[in-house]
């Protein structure tokens, strides 16, 4: 969408992973405190998202949506003005029907009076559900509350969720700034690996400002740390908001290093825009190719299986120019090798090894591969 929001994936956090319909005030507080103190906020952490729930059960006399006075005291002005002092942004959360998912009022047909009230909150990002929605076609719904965005006259990022429905990859980029791929995550390695597949041949739908959204990520919420590491790799090389779903207020180290690795999250917010396509998916065995905007390649190779296996490709099949040689930095390892064109590693299983290969043109002799592991082969 050219409303110059979004122009790399939006990074943020949202509660429903972790807490389902316990959200508050304190919740939301909290967490955007430790966005900042853990070093999130300075790793590009920025929208603190709160989703379904936050409501009371009806509307006001007036017919304005009502913060849940119990969970939001202070209601959402009083928490927008939190995040806000802290230097992050706030999210909300509504559907395009005439209830939310959880039963809440939807704005179907208040599009204008629920945008309204959204600005004059200080609401920075919505997250547009599609519950309840009288089989009204999505583009018209989501179109409608586009409009009641744009005539607030506040930047309010437009995020929508209909689940991939009605092939919204084909026109969520003309409508909003992000759109849902696909149904509902959860914290198995099982569900994390059928959105990627249905995520990964989306490429050309994405472009600064409009993005594909396979949805938030469930680093560690239970998944093994390989797993994590995985989905924040694959999350990364597609070019996904990256929409941390944990209790971060109790995240391990493990869990907060996994958000945190600055090398990763370059490759998702390269300001080229472009998601990583395929280059061979066989056997479980995948390679991906994201272009980067300094004319490096971001490589992904993950393997699906359970046995740890190697992975290989060459230079040329990841669209990198003919060279003396490539410099291969593992952005997990954080080493940088040395290759005459093979790019390769012994990959554990559900494991990613995600690299940046560039060309170089320093004369030399390179090796004729470069293997690197993070296990030993089987
Ligand atoms: C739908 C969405 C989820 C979440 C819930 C809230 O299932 O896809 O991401 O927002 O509704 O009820």
């Amino acid at each position: 969408l050219g409303n110059g929001l979004a122009l790399t994936p939006p990074m943020g956090w949202n509660d429903w992973n972790a807490f389902g319909c316990s959200v508050s005030e304190q919740l939301v507080e909290q967490t955007a405190d430790k966005i900042v103190s853990s070093g999130l906020r300075s790793a590009g952490y920025q929208y603190v998202n709160i989703d379904d729930c936050w409501m009371a059960g009806s509307r006001s006399a007036t017919g304005d949506l009502v913060p849940d006075p119990v969970k939001f005291p202070h209601g959402i002005k009083g928490v927008a003005d939190y995040v806000h002092a802290r230097g992050l942004k706030l999210g909300i959360y509504e559907s395009a029907g005439t209830m939310t998912c959880a039963g809440y009022p939807g704005s179907l047909g208040h599009e204008q009076q629920d945008a309204n009230s959204f600005a004059a909150w200080g609401v920075d990002y919505l997250k547009y559900d599609n519950c309840n929605n009288l089989g009204i076609p999505a583009r018209q719904r989501y179109q409608a509350m586009g409009n009641a965005l744009a005539r607030t006259g506040r930047p309010i990022v437009y995020s929508l969720c209909d689940w991939g429905q009605e092939n919204v990859a084909s026109w969520g980029g003309s409508v909003s700034n992000l759109w849902r791929t696909t149904g509902d995550i959860d914290a198995t390695y099982g569900r994390m690996l059928s959105i990627f597949h249905q995520n990964v041949g989306l490429a050309d739908a994405a472009s600064p400002g409009a993005w594909n959204d396979p949805d938030m990520l469930e680093v560690g919420n239970g998944m093994t740390a390989t797993e994590d590491r995985s989905e924040f790799s694959l999350w990364a090389e597609m070019a996904s908001p990256l929409i941390a779903g944990t209790d971060l207020r109790h995240a391990s180290v493990t869990t907060l290093a996994t958000y945190g690795n600055k090398e990763v999250i370059a490759i998702d917010q390269d300001r080229l825009g472009r998601q990583g396509r395929p280059v061979s998916m066989t056997g479980g065995l995948d390679v991906l190719a994201k272009p980067l905007a300094d004319h490096s390649v971001a490589v992904a190779l993950f393997n699906e299986n359970a046995a740890p296996a190697k992975i290989s490709t060459i230079a040329s099949a990841l669209g990198l120019p003919a060279a003396n040689g490539y410099t291969v930095r593992d952005v997990w390892a954080h080493t940088t090798t040395a290759t005459a064109g093979a790019v390769q590693a012994f990959v554990p299983g559900h494991g990613t090894v995600l690299y940046r290969v560039a060309a170089t043109s320093m004369p030399g002799r390179y090796p004729p591969h470069v293997m690197l592991t993070t296990t030993a082969p089987a």
